[in-house]
Parts: C-alpha cells; structure tokens; sequence
C-alpha cells in the first residue's frame, strides 16, 4: 500500500511526479504530499489530506525543480492528517523521506531518537527514518551514502523508501527491502517508482530492486549497490513495451467496467499463449520447465488472499473431483496462525493478483524454508511472489487499475482450470479438448452484450437496499463470496455469501422484505437444494434474484428477478456468471455514485499484513 514516485532529471519535476503519484493513487488515497529542492537549494515540502487532486490544487507545477519525490498514503500508523501525510523531514528539514511498508521498530527507534534531541512531528513509523539519517550523520559523522546503506541494518520491517537530501542536490536514493520498487531509466532524467504503470509514459527500460538493494539515481546513471555484498553490483534492466504498461480507459467512464468487458481478450491471449500439441496435449508455456513429480503429490495446498483465494476456492472443487490429491485451501492471513502439519508430498499454489500480498509472500516464504515446493499465479512477472517461487504461471490479463479484482479473477479461474487438465494430462495421459476454452471468450463477448442491460436494470431496482445475501451450494459458494466482496467493496453495501445450507443455522434471522436474497441457482448437484433454500427465503418475504438457467421455469416463477444463463456446457457457468457479480456490483455502486475504480479505506495491492 502507497505509491511513492521519484524524479530526477533535465526538465521540471513537479508535473512528473503529480502525474506519476495519479497513476499509483490506486495504491492508496488519505493524503499526498511531494518534497522537492527548488533552484535556491530550498527543501520544499507540500502536503495535503484526500487524494492527488488536491495536491494539485495547491501546487505550482511550473517551479524551477529538477529533483523531487511524492506519495500518496494509504494509513496504517497515525490517521489522516496533513501533519503523518508523507514526505517526512528530520529536524533541520534537510533530508526528506517517503516510504511504503512499515518499521515495525519504530517505537524503539523514536525512543531512542527523542533521548537524543529529535524533535518528532507525526505519529508515523516512517518519521524514524530522516531522524535517525539525520543522527547518524550529524552526530555520529557518517556520510550520506553511508548513512543511507547503513539503515538496512537498523529498520526491521518492509520498507521502499526514497530518500533526498537538499545538501546534496543531485542525487535520489531508492531503498527496497519487502516493499516493490522500480527504477526507470530515461535519457537524462531517470524516474523511481512503486509499480510500473506510473513509468510507462515515459520509458520501456526498467529494473526491479531486489531486497536489501539501494539505487543511487542521478540524472544520467542509476547504480545499484546491494546490501548483501556491500557493493555496487552490474545489473541488467529489462525492457517491457510500453503498450503492456500504459493503462487507459478508452472511453469508459470507470476502470473497472473497461476490465469487465476486456475479459473475452484476456481469455483469449491464454489460450492463444498455449502450446498446443497436435497429439492432443498442452504445455503451459512458463511452467515448461516444471519438474515437480505430480505421480508423487499427495496434497495440494492453496493459499491466496480476498478474490484470489475465492478463485483457489473454487477450484478446490474440481481438483478433488478430477485429480487424486487432497486439496487443501487457506487464507494467507490465516495461515500464520496455524501450525501446519502437512505431508512431505504436499505442493503449495498461491495466487496473487499484484504478487506483492504480505502475507502471501510470508506463507511463501515459511513454506519454502520447509522445502515444499511452490507454484505461484500471479498477474506480474516481476513480483515478489514470482521471483520467489519455484514456478510461476504469468496471469496475462494486462495491467489492472480498478481496486476490485475482475479479469484478473477470471485469468485466474481459467488458468487453474487450465493447470488441472495440464496435470491430469500429466498423471494419465489423458488428451485434453481445449476446444471449450477456445469458444469461451466467444461466449463471454456475446454474454456481456446480452445481459449487460437487464443486470443494469435490476441494480437499478434494489440499489438503496442496506443489506444482500448471496446463496450456494457446493463449488458454486465461493461465487457467492467473490459477488459480495465485489459489491460490499465498491458500493459500502453489506453483502455475505452464505453457503445455503447454513441459513437455517443462524442467518435465516437476517431475513425481511428489505435484504434481498442473490441465489446461484445452475441445474447441477446443488439445483434442488437450492431451490429449497430460495423457497425458504420467499416465505420470509425476502426480494429473490436468481442467476439460473434460461428455461427454468420453476426458477422464474419463484424468484423476483432471474438473470438467465444460457442453456450451453455447464462448464461455461461460472465463467459467465462471474461477469453478471461483477456487473451487479458495479452498476450498483455507480447508481450510489461510489467512487468504484478507488473505495475508500482500499488499496489495490496490500503489502502490509
Ligand atoms: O494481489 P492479490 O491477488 O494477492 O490481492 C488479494 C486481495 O487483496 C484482492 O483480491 C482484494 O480482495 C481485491 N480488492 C478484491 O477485489
């Protein structure tokens, strides 16, 4: 959480750094603020509550300033006020500081700082940071440079920290360990930056810190010193096209509807990415080289957070039905606080939208300490999470902006579908028809067109409803909890999935004419339950809608609304309803005029547990 965003170059940097800190605003919004040298040497600082748009307000873009740095703040330690938005500055307002991630020793480092003088201004953790820089070379004699390297051994926690010091005009020094940071290399001008989008308008050459490293960003160089061998070391940046970076809503008023309706693409470009074998197999292309015995695997264990953990949710269901292992799914959150006994045997899956989850990168890191093998999917090759797993599988549902998760969901869902039939091909030699998946984005296009208006209108009927519950049974319920996350977290509305057949156990109390009931209700193993559930919820006098079939007659004359999923494969249901969740959701929060591409209190990738 926070984006943070540098510049240093030939040219003003204000209007860089607004633009930059616009782009990563996803990462966080309850303040922002830029520190900046001005050409007199003057440390500038400016800081504001609310959103990057309010900085702008306050700003002279056009001030003579060739080096700043900027942050747009999601809070953990102090609330939102001017006084903890960041950037930071030590006593003397000569080094300015902003960071992303948190100190967990920050209360012991304050003490300490304060029995020496330190005047402190904020009740964030990150004020430490230009104190004890500012200690360590006032007081103790250290260089910059030397200051800056010799903080990696004094803070404990994550942190991407970007650190200038007026007295040294020239130089910015970005610092990573557990937070993502990136380095743009331009021509006269190089950029830092928390997430790759922020960069790409202006470059295609990048290198990702890796932990413990620090760049040395001038005008004309970016050096990398890495903390593990004391040294500066040669690195190689990569070049990504800018047209996989850029992200732009081309026309549609929110981000998240443009990701909705580009989902049949991002389906396509999987199963276009393939390697297709004419005898009837398929490689997945970045697990080419996967050694993992899948004859051995006794268990497999899926972690993954919010709707990447409903994506391993419901995958759960036909990975135990189709392949021998038992499966296994958890909240990353949760499994810190679980003493896992597991069999040697066991692989661990993680999915990962941002690749950047804490505590996904935690429970990686516990598991693979033990010597499990991981594969991971994740939506950024670059991520924390891919570069330390064993394996991982790219998402290639392009840059998602909106803070609710949609395509990136739906590439999840048809990759784990994907790495089952991969597996199954694996362990039997079983030819697989990926003629399904290559109607799928067919289907999806036509479905998002057909259905898109009637979804509209029934949001338009129980939008000012306070309270929804959404209904299922077997591997439909993790549906039902992805549907109301997507909508609780973009319109504030409360919503739950609850499996049906616990209504009776409690929940069944929450029933009246004001909580309508959002049941999934496909003619499979859970149909004739379902509909008793419904029937239940009906004599209650709750509002019913209902994803079912078209043609079930039984279904319309018992619900109020009926959204119809076509009568085709049953394999293509939960691809299709999840668009109709997403729909829901979202022209329920546009109809509450939420600000559905940014909820309050969210931030896009959680990098703090
Ligand atoms: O980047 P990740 O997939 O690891 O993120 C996990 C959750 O934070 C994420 O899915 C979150 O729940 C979304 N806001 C859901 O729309």
């Amino acid at each position: 959480m926070c984006g943070i965003f540098g510049y240093i170059g030939d040219k003003i940097c204000l209007p860089y750094i607004v633009s930059g800190l616009e782009k990563l605003e996803y990462r966080g919004y309850d303040s922002a603020g830029v520190a900046y040298i001005d050409n007199e040497g003057n440390l500038e600082i400016r800081k504001v509550v609310g959103k990057v748009q309010n900085l702008k307000e306050i700003l002279d873009l056009s001030v003579n300033s060739f080096i700043g740095i900027g942050h747009t703040r999601w809070a953990t330690h102090g609330g939102i006020t001017q006084q903890n938005a960041h950037p930071h500055v030590d006593c003397q307002g000569n080094i300015a500081v902003v960071h992303n991630g948190i100190i967990e020793n920050y209360k012991e480092l304050k003490d300490y700082l304060i029995k020496r003088g330190h005047i402190f201004r904020s009740q964030t953790d990150t004020e430490v940071v230009p104190h004890l820089l500012e200690d360590l070379i006032d007081n103790e004699g250290l260089e910059l440079e030397y200051a800056i390297t010799n903080i990696f051994s004094k803070l404990n926690g994550s942190f991407a920290l970007l650190i200038m010091d007026k007295r040294r005009p020239n130089v910015l020094y970005a610092l990573r360990k557990q937070s993502p940071l990136i380095v743009g290399f331009g021509n006269k001008e190089n950029f830092v930056a928390s997430d790759i989008p922020a960069l790409g308008e202006y470059t295609d050459k990048f290198y990702y810190l890796k932990d413990n490293q620090m760049a040395k960003v001038t005008r004309d160089e970016i050096r990398i010193w890495d903390s593990n061998v004391k040294k500066y070391i040669e690195i190689n940046p990569i070049k990504i096209p800018q047209e996989r970076i850029r992200a732009e809503k081309n026309g549609y008023p929110h981000f998240m509807l443009k990701e909705i309706f580009e989902q049949p693409l991002v389906v396509r470009r999987i199963i276009t990415e393939l390697e297709r074998d004419p005898s009837g197999s398929f490689e997945i292309k970045d697990i080419i080289n996967c050694d993992i015995p899948w004859h051995k695997v006794e268990k497999i264990f899926i972690v993954a957070c919010g709707t990447s953990y409903h994506a391993g949710y419901y995958t759960k269901f036909s990975w135990e039905e189709e392949l021998p292992y038992w499966v296994e799914v958890e909240l990353a959150s949760q499994v810190h606080h679980r003493n896992l006994r597991i069999p040697d045997n066991t692989v661990f899956v993680t999915i990962s939208q941002s690749g950047e989850t804490a505590d996904v990168i935690s429970t990686l890191r516990k598991v693979k300490e033990k010597g499990y093998k991981v594969l991971s999917l994740v939506n950024n090759p670059q991520s924390t999470v891919a570069r330390e797993s064993d394996y991982f599988i790219n998402l290639r549902a392009g840059i998602e902006i909106g803070v609710a998760a949609t395509k990136t969901f739906m590439a999840e869902l048809v990759y784990l579908d994907l790495l089952k039939e991969y597996i199954k091909y694996k362990l039997f030699n079983e030819k697989v028809n990926l003629e399904k998946w290559v109607l799928l984005p067919t289907y999806l296009e036509n479905y998002l067109t057909n259905i898109k208006d009637l979804v509209f209108d029934i949001a338009k009927k129980y939008y000012n409803k306070k309270n929804f519950l959404y209904l299922a049974r077997g591997r439909n319920f993790p549906l039902a909890l992805e549907g109301a996350l997507k909508l609780k977290e973009i319109s504030y509305v409360h919503a739950e999935g609850i499996p049906a057949g616990e209504m009776k156990h409690g929940p069944i109390a929450l029933l009246d004419p004001e909580t309508p009931v959002f049941g999934i209700v496909y003619q499979d193993d859970t149909y004739t339950k379902m509909l008793n559930n419904l029937e239940e919820a009906k004599a209650r006098k709750a509002p019913i809608i209902a994803l079912g079939n078209e043609n079930d007659r039984k279904l319309e004359n018992l619900v109020d609304d009926l959204i119809p999923i076509p009568s085709i494969d049953p394999f293509y249901y939960p691809y299709l309803g999840t668009v109709v969740l997403q729909l829901f959701a979202y022209y329920v929060a546009d109809l509450l005029g939420r600000e559905i591409d940014q909820p309050r209190n969210l931030a896009k990738s959680v990098t703090v547990e």
